[in-house]
């Protein structure tokens, strides 16, 4: 069956009414499209994205592949492989019946404060505009629909609903909408979201810049999609070229239903624009295979042996060697003493949105106790600021199976209405509980698990969530509270640190208690959304003095210190901004005080987006994880060892301190881009200023030298070739990158910008070129004219970071 025509799709439109047209265009929930069956379309269903595909729901027993943090996945500079990426997440997307993956976030890393910055790739437009590229193209050749998000300035979190992002235009060009220019005209992405937020006094879902950029300029024929709840004015946002509020349905979320019926009728909204969101919505079913007579392919879901070993390397490659004295790789060491609070936790993940269920995680300590090091670990100081889920060993169901807890689900009545038996100890239900099942159906949950204690001491015991909750132990009442909603927080906010009761609970060793927690659903003040509630508990540990001393004996007795220190998805997540890029805790200290013990240390850094490393320069090794999905602990001791080479580059600037950075606060409501073009290294560039660790820096196992470049005459027609050389002892990867400049320009312009890259291998001894296309628009600056070329000198020059450039040829245009 082929798939049907254009003049086919628009047939089918005009089979349907006002009323059928109206009601497509708002979410039939939280995750799907309303079906309409007179044209033959079931329904869509979508799903977040980007480090996986969440599925319909939140809940670890509904797992999926869990692949490294978006920054990471741009530290590779691959497109190959993050091409590769797209599609086994193609795959994972049709295995849980999803059609559209709520992914990539292409906004920019304007400032590393900004708490998405895990979520998006890069500060820099080229390198996420290819990055970007490659994911939407194994995503949509596999038949999955990208979303590509959030259409445009979504930088950072503060106020995201209502900032009014002040940005000039040509900065908006070049930099914020350059990503998805490509990504849309180029990779041809199947739909766009709007963003919550507002540009030069439009908010996104109504701004003219979908339609003046999106269809005029871009010729987009796909589908724009508003951020969940973005959409909020019935004219303006139909007027403008928003086709899908979302999520639905239209009587609890959303402007539209009766609200357009009635705006159509009065002639404020004209029906043919309706009928040109239809078609989009009916263009991206044909996509995707959700039309009865043109169903899609359908994938074979990967093994979970092939998912392990390509996000294995996928992490690796991500990796950035930020410093090695030497002392990696570590080959075969002796006793190593592996501490630090993200050795023990794998931090795969940020907060928010883009959570996913990974069928299991592989932290840092397991990695290495597996590849048969001798391991001793001791946490030393603690990364999380808020006590966390309670989890294995401690936590167990009732029946002493484990982890795990039983949850009673209970109508109004007292009626048993469910109950689930699960995995773990925090709860989402978003927009009902299951099918069947509304929010409002609901009025008592209970959940059921026992605690044991491995050892004597004081354990911490309580609930996270929002409402009434009454804790027991043993039968008895540790506490009845109610609690509320912090003033102006932001919803994904509130999900992700909620207000939080704990009790301390004295336990011998090996005691068991059993825990019931009753929540009165209704009393939540987000109970029509969705309920959740997490059973949280810290069990005993040292003084912080203590654990720091204990991490200084094991490492001073060790051969080998490796050192894990990191962010939590507490820390860097949606809703908020971080207002400190220091490491949590005491951590500093603790690197500190262990490579004074052992001056054989390596620091591993588990973090989605840049912090503060102000020993940098007193460890022997830095390496950069990211938050590195499922496979991390295993690709950490591939590359500790040396079966793998540290594969990433930076994709974005690592800083020394916090001067000079662009804040992300608004004032009165507004966030101007004062600093225009000049985010990341254009901005070290400009002030002269030198990073911890610039644009582009990583260091492999090997060196390289960097022998000449060929510039053609026809930039458009012919690529620079620039030859490498391996010049140490091991077969290795080199990523090759390619600035311009111009000197004596007419207009303003950073000092020099990326304007291509390729990656190369080769064995010790040997030369390979690289090829590097440059593409025409990496030359242009935008004008109020549009797009121009200045005719004249550009130099080039290629090398391995934004710091060093060995090679510079020039080039004439125009
Ligand atoms: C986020 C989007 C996400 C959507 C659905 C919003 O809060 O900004 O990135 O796709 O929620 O979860």
């Amino acid at each position: 069956m082929s798939a049907p025509d254009e003049d086919d799709l628009r047939q089918r439109v005009g089979r349907l009414s006002l009323e059928q047209k109206v009601r497509l265009l708002t979410g039939a929930d939280f995750w799907s499209l309303y079906p309409e069956p007179a044209v033959g379309l079931r329904a869509i269903v979508v799903s977040d994205g980007p480090a996986g595909v969440r599925g319909q729901t939140w809940d670890e027993r509904d797992t999926s592949a869990n692949v490294p943090s978006p920054t990471a996945l741009a530290a590779t500079w691959d497109t190959g492989r993050v091409e590769a990426i797209g599609r086994l997440l193609a795959h994972e997307a049709r295995r849980m019946g999803v059609d559209v993956l709520l992914a990539p976030t292409v906004n920019l890393h304007r400032t590393p404060y900004a708490g998405r910055h895990f979520e998006c790739y890069s500060e820099d437009p080229l390198l996420t505009a290819q990055i970007g590229a490659a994911y939407v193209r194994g995503l949509q050749r596999s038949g999955v629909g990208a979303c590509v998000k959030h259409f445009v300035a979504n930088d950072s979190e503060t106020q995201r609903m209502t900032v009014d992002v002040r940005v000039d235009d040509r900065t908006l060009h070049e930099l914020y909408l350059a990503p998805f220019e490509v990504i849309v005209r180029e990779a041809g992405a199947w739909s766009v979201m709007a963003a919550y937020n507002a540009v030069n006094g439009s908010t996104m879902t109504a701004s003219p810049l979908l339609r003046d950029i999106l269809h005029d300029e871009w010729d987009y024929d796909g589908l724009v999609v508003s951020d969940w709840t973005a959409a909020r004015s019935t004219e303006a946002d139909a007027n403008a070229a928003l086709d899908l509020a979302m999520p639905g349905p239209a009587s609890m979320f959303g402007p539209w239903g009766d609200a357009l019926l009635a705006a159509v009728a009065a002639g404020e909204v004209a029906e043919p624009l309706i009928d040109d969101k239809v078609l989009r919505i009916l263009r991206l079913a044909a996509r995707v295979g959700a039309l009865a007579d043109a169903p899609g392919h359908p994938l074979t879901p990967y093994r979970q042996q092939e998912i392990a070993s390509e996000l294995r390397g996928a992490a690796a490659a991500s990796f950035v060697l930020a410093r090695n004295d030497g002392l990696l790789p570590l080959g075969r060491p002796g006793r190593v003493a592996v501490i630090g609070p993200n050795a023990e936790v794998a931090r795969t993940l940020g907060g928010g949105s883009a959570t996913v269920y990974p069928p299991y995680t592989v932290s840092p300590l397991d990695g290495l106790r597996e590849a048969g090091l001798d391991v001793a670990f001791t946490p030393g100081a603690r990364s999380h600021l808020r006590t966390g889920a309670a989890r294995a060993p401690w936590l167990l169901r009732p029946d002493g199976s484990g982890p795990g807890a039983e949850v009673r689900l209970y109508a109004a009545s007292g009626e048993l209405a469910g109950s689930e038996r699960r995995d773990g100890a925090a709860f989402q239900w978003m927009g009902g509980f299951g099918a069947h099942r509304p929010p409002e159906s609901i009025a008592r949950l209970e959940v059921r698990c026992a605690i044991r204690a491995t050892g004597a001491g004081t354990y911490r015991i309580g609930v996270s969530g929002l409402g009434r909750y009454r804790l027991m132990a043993d039968g008895a009442e540790v506490f009845d509270a109610t609690l509320s909603m912090p003033p102006d927080a932001d919803i994904a906010e509130i999900l992700v640190t909620p207000p939080q009761r704990l009790a301390p609970l004295e336990l011998a060793a090996g005691q068991s208690v059993s825990v019931l927690v009753e929540h009165d659903v209704q009393s939540s003040p987000l109970a029509a959304l969705g309920t959740f509630l997490e059973l949280d508990l810290d069990p005993p540990h040292g003084t912080d003095d203590e654990e720091i001393e204990a991490a200084v004996s094991l490492a001073a007795a060790s051969d080998v210190a490796v050192v894990v220190v990191g962010t939590t998805a507490q820390v860097e997540s949606e809703g908020f901004d971080r207002t400190s890029l220091a490491l949590p805790g005491r951590q500093d200290e603790l690197v500190r005080r262990v490579a004074q013990a052992n001056p054989r240390t390596v620091a591993v850094v588990n973090s989605g987006a840049p912090v503060l490393l102000p020993w940098a320069a007193d460890v022997a090794a830095v390496l950069l994880t990211w938050f590195g999905g499922q496979e991390l602990g295993h690709a950490l001791a591939d590359v500790l060892l040396g079966d793998a080479e540290p594969g990433g580059r930076l994709p974005t600037t690592w800083p020394a301190d916090e001067e000079g950075l662009p804040s992300t606060q608004p004032v009165d409501g507004v966030l101007t881009y004062g600093e225009g073009l000049f985010i990341g290294y254009r901005g070290y560039d400009r002030d002269n200023r030198r990073p911890l660790f610039p644009f582009g820096h990583g260091t492999g196992y090997t060196t390289w030298s960097y022998d000449s470049i060929a510039v053609p005459v026809d930039l458009a027609g012919a690529p620079v070739a620039v030859t490498v050389r391996n010049t140490g002892t091991r077969r290795g990867r080199e990523v090759v990158q390619l600035y311009a400049s111009r000197p004596g320009s007419a207009v303003q312009r950073p000092v020099k910008w990326l304007v291509g890259f390729a990656a190369v291998d080769a064995d010790p001894g040997a030369a390979v070129t690289a090829v590097i296309q440059v593409p025409e628009r990496a030359l242009q600056h935008w004008t109020e004219r549009g797009w121009v070329l200045e005719p004249g000198t550009f130099v080039l020059a290629a090398g391995p970071s934004a710091a060093s450039l060995p090679l510079s040829a020039e080039v004439a245009v125009g």
